[in-house]
C-alpha cells in the first residue's frame, strides 16, 4: 500500500546514474577482458548496489544495457526465431591432420587467386578453433540489442537474455564505433570452470556434462537466464556480420587482422593465440605450435582456423554454397569418439586400489589406438551406467589416461551381435569382485570413500610392482632404465618381492632375464648403484606412502630433518608440519606402525641406499620459503613443470587452487579463473619475468 505521507523518491539524478554505469562497463571490461582491475571489488559491489538502488526507485529508468541487467531476467517459454541479415557462414574442414592440410589449402587459394609458383607468399591469419558455439552479437549506436545462435545460418535463435550474463561481452561500447555493429565468435566455457560446474552438478546429484562444448550450449539454450546467469561462460570474437557501410561512415578494414585489433580495442576478448602466417610453411608452424600447447591451454580448441588476410582478396575469392573460399579449418586428432565395451575389468594400483576399466573395441582417439579407458570407480560406474556391449564415448586429452564419458547407445534392446561369444540378451549389472584379482585377499571399502582397496599390501604383487616403479621413478631415489616391463619379469618371475631386493639383484640374475643383453644388465646395475645416493625427500616419496607426495614429502625432510624422527613422530608432532593435516598424519603413522615397512626402510639403508641428513633446517633458508604460488596460463618460456621445479628448489611450494594463502599467482597468456580469482583475493600476480626475478634474490 502506498504510504500518501511518505515524501516523493528524490528526481533521479540522471547524470550521476549514467556517470555509474560508465564506471561500471569500464571495469567490468578491465575485469573480464583485460584481467586488470582498477578498483577492489568491493568497490565495484558498492557501485553497482547503488545503481541497482536508484532503478528500484525508478524501474522507468532501467536501459537493457545497464549493468544491473547481466543478472538474468524472467525464464522464458521458448526462444523466439531471428533472422541473421548477414549469414552466418560454416567453414571448409580440412580432416587430413597432417601437413598437408595447411598445404592442401594454400595450393587451392593460390590456384583460385591465379598465382604461378613464382608470385609472392599468400597471407594468412592463423586463429584456434574455439570449441564452443558461433554467436551473434548485435550493437545497435554501441549498446547490445541482440545476440543470436547460429541456427541454420539464416534464422537462429534469440538468447540475448543469456548472453547479457556473460561477463566478457560488453553491453555497452565506447564512443565512436558503427552504428550497427555485429560482432561473430565463439562462446565457450574454460575447462577449470567446467570441472568446478560439474563437481557442483555431482554434490547435488544432477546430470554432469559430457564436455566443454556441450556444458556451454546448454546454459546458452536455458529458457530461466538465472540458471544461466550461473554457468560460467567466456567469449572470443572472431568476424563481423552486418556493419555500417562504409559509404555510410562505417569502418574500413584493409585486412582480417586489423579488423581483430579493432573489435580488441572496442572492447572484445581476442585470442592472444591469433597470429598471421605467410603462406604455407608457416600455416604448419603455427598448426605444430597450437598442437604442443592445446592441452595446457586453459579452453578446449579441435583445430585451427586458417583465412586470407586482405578483405580485398577475401572478396575475389567469394564463396562456395555455404562455405567461404578464403577459410578452412584444419582439425586436429579427435579427443573423443565412439566405440563399443567389449568388458569390464577391475586394475589394482600402487595404493591397492580397484579401478573399473572398460576394454574397448580399439579405437584411434587423441592421436593413439585405445583399448582401454578408466571407468574412475564403482560409483562413477554405475553413476553413468556403463555396461558390456554398450556404445560409449571415450575421451582422451593429452597425457591424462583415456576415460569412458558417456554410454551412448546401451546394450539392452539393441543388437548384441556384435559381442565376442554368445548373443546376450540381457547384461548384468558389473559388480566389484570381493577378493583382490590379483592376489585373492579380500577387497574393503571404507564408508567415507569410494574407491575399493586390495587389503594384501605388499602381499600383493600389483602393489609390489607399482611400489618398484613408483620407488625406481624420476622424481623419487630414480633408477634410469627400470621400466614396466623390467619389473613385470622381475616380480612375476620372483627374482625380487620387496624393494630392498632390488639392490641384491646381481648381474647374472638380471642378465638371464628375456631379451636383456649384457650391456642393458650392466646399465641397470650401475643405475641401481647410482640411485643409492639420494635425498631424504626423494627417498621418502619413493616409499609410496599414502598421501604423501613430493611436497610433503620436502616439508616432512625440513621440518624433522632426519628419517628416524620421522618415523617415530606422534601424530600430534606430524600436525605441526606445514600443511600436514590429520589425514596424512594417520596415513604415515599406519605406515611406520607396521613392522614390515620399518623392515623395508633398514634394509634398504644396509643395502647402502644413503641421504645426508642433518638437524631440522632453519626456518628461512631460501628466497621463496614460505611462500605458495600457482601457476596458470602458459609462461612464455618455462613449461609448468620447470617453474615448479624452480620454484621448489628455492624453497617455494606450489598449490593447484588459489585461495587466501597463496602468495603469489605466476600467470601466463590465456590465465583464466586462477587470475580472477587471485584478484578478487588480492594476490599478487606475476608473469614469467617477475618470478625469475624473485628466484634471482629479488622481493
Ligand atoms: S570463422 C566465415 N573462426 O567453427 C567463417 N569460426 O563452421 C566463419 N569456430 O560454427 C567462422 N573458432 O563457431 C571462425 N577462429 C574461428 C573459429 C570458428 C571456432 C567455429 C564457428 C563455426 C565453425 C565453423
Amino acid at each position: 500500500m502506498q504510504d500518501l505521507f511518505a515524501p516523493p523518491p528524490p528526481p533521479p539524478d540522471l547524470a550521476h546514474i549514467e556517470q555509474l554505469r560508465r564506471a561500471l562497463h569500464e571495469h567490468a571490461h578491465r575485469y573480464y577482458v583485460l584481467d586488470e582491475p582498477s578498483i577492489a571489488d568491493v568497490e565495484y559491489d558498492r557501485l553497482f548496489q547503488e545503481l541497482q538502488a536508484i532503478e528500484a526507485q525508478h524501474p522507468e529508468l532501467v536501459t537493457p544495457d545497464s549493468p544491473t541487467q547481466r543478472v538474468g531476467g524472467r525464464p522464458l517459454d521458448q526462444f523466439v526465431s531471428v533472422r541473421h541479415v548477414v549469414p552466418m557462414l560454416s567453414i571448409r574442414t580440412e580432416t587430413d591432420t597432417e601437413a598437408s592440410g595447411a598445404q592442401n589449402f594454400d595450393a587451392r587459394v593460390r590456384r583460385e587467386l591465379g598465382l604461378n609458383e613464382l608470385a609472392p607468399v599468400v597471407e594468412y591469419v592463423a586463429e584456434p578453433k574455439f570449441d564452443g558455439l558461433a554467436m551473434s552479437l548485435r550493437y545497435e549506436h554501441g549498446v547490445l540489442v541482440q545476440a543470436a545462435t547460429r541456427g541454420d545460418g539464416e534464422m537462429g535463435e534469440d538468447v540475448t537474455q543469456n548472453i547479457r550474463t556473460i561477463g566478457q561481452i560488453p553491453l555497452r561500447l565506447p564512443a565512436g564505433v558503427p552504428e550497427i555493429l555485429e560482432v561473430r565468435g565463439e562462446v565457450y566455457m574454460r575447462r577449470d570452470d567446467f570441472e568446478t560446474l560439474n563437481e557442483q552438478q555431482r554434490e547435488r546429484g544432477q546430470k554432469t556434462f559430457v564436455n566443454t562444448r556441450n556444458a556451454a550450449a546448454g546454459a546458452v539454450r536455458q529458457l530461466d537466464p538465472g540458471i544461466a546467469a550461473q554457468r560460467p561462460l567466456s567469449f572470443f570474437a572472431y568476424g563481423l556480420g552486418a556493419v555500417t557501410p562504409a559509404a555510410a561512415g562505417g569502418p574500413e578494414f584493409g585486412t582480417h587482422y586489423d579488423m581483430l585489433q579493432a573489435l580488441k580495442s572496442w572492447g572484445f576478448p581476442v585470442s592472444a593465440l591469433v597470429g598471421i602466417a605467410q603462406g604455407a610453411t608457416e600455416l604448419i608452424a603455427y598448426y605444430n605450435s597450437i598442437g604442443v600447447q592445446r592441452d595446457r591451454l586453459g579452453f578446449d580448441i579441435d583445430g585451427v582456423v586458417y583465412k586470407v588476410n586482405s578483405l580485398a582478396l577475401q572478396r575475389r575469392m567469394g564463396f562456395v554454397a555455404r562455405e567461404p573460399r578464403w577459410a578452412v579449418a584444419h582439425k586436429f586428432p579427435a579427443q573423443e569418439q565412439q566405440t563399443q565395451v567389449l568388458g569390464i575389468d577391475v586394475q589394482v594400483g600402487r595404493t591397492g586400489k580397484l579401478t573399473p576399466v572398460a576394454r574397448l573395441k580399439s579405437v584411434f582417439v587423441g592421436g593413439v589406438n585405445v583399448t582401454n579407458a578408466t571407468l574412475h570407480n564403482l560409483f562413477e560406474l554405475r553413476r553413468k551406467r556403463v555396461r558390456v556391449g554398450d556404445t560409449v564415448i571415450v575421451r582422451r586429452a593429452g597425457d591424462v589416461i583415456p576415460e569412458v564419458v558417456a554410454v551412448v547407445a546401451p546394450t539392452l534392446g539393441t543388437d548384441a551381435s556384435a559381442l565376442p561369444g554368445p548373443r546376450v540378451p540381457y547384461v548384468p549389472n558389473f559388480r566389484m569382485p570381493r577378493q583382490c584379482p590379483i592376489c585373492g585377499s579380500a577387497v574393503v571399502r571404507e564408508k567415507t570413500e569410494v574407491n575399493h582397496r586390495c587389503t594384501g599390501g605388499l602381499f600383493c604383487a600389483a602393489q609390489r610392482k607399482q611400489a618398484i616403479l613408483h620407488f625406481a621413478q624420476r622424481r623419487a631415489v630414480e633408477v634410469e632404465g627400470l621400466g614396466e616391463k623390467l619389473v613385470d619379469q622381475l616380480v612375476d618371475g620372483n627374482v625380487i618381492r620387496t624393494l630392498p631386493d632390488l639392490y641384491r639383484l646381481g648381474l647374472s640374475s638380471l642378465a638371464s632375464l628375456d631379451r636383456m643383453a649384457d650391456k642393458s644388465a650392466q646399465n641397470i646395475v650401475k643405475a641401481l648403484e647410482k640411485s643409492k645416493q639420494t635425498t631424504l625427500p626423494r627417498f621418502l616419496f619413493g616409499l609410496g606412502i599414502r598421501h604423501v607426495g613430493e611436497a610433503t614429502a620436502k616439508e616432512l625432510a625440513r621440518h624433522f630433518g632426519n628419517l628416524d624422527a620421522i618415523m617415530d613422530a606422534s601424530e600430534e608432532q606430524l600436525l605441526q608440519v606445514n600443511d600436514i593435516g590429520p589425514i596424512v598424519a594417520k596415513s604415515l603413522r599406519t605406515f611406520f606402525d607396521q613392522p614390515h615397512n620399518r623392515e623395508v626402510v633398514e634394509q634398504l639403508r644396509a643395502c647402502g641406499v644413503t641421504w645426508s641428513e642433518g638437524p631440522p633446517a632453519p626456518v628461512a633458508p631460501t628466497p621463496l620459503s614460505g611462500k605458495t604460488f600457482v601457476i596458470t596460463g602458459t609462461l612464455p618460456t618455462l613449461s609448468r613443470d620447470e617453474a615448479k621445479d624452480l620454484i621448489e628448489a628455492a624453497g617455494g611450494k606450489v598449490a593447484g587452487s588459489v585461495s587466501k594463502k597463496t602468495t603469489f599467482v605466476v600467470a601466463g597468456t590465456e590465465a583464466g579463473s586462477k587470475l580472477t580469482k587471485a584478484q578478487e583475493l588480492g594476490v599478487a600476480v606475476l608473469d614469467e619475468a617477475g618470478l625469475k626475478e624473485l628466484l634471482n634474490g629479488g622481493s
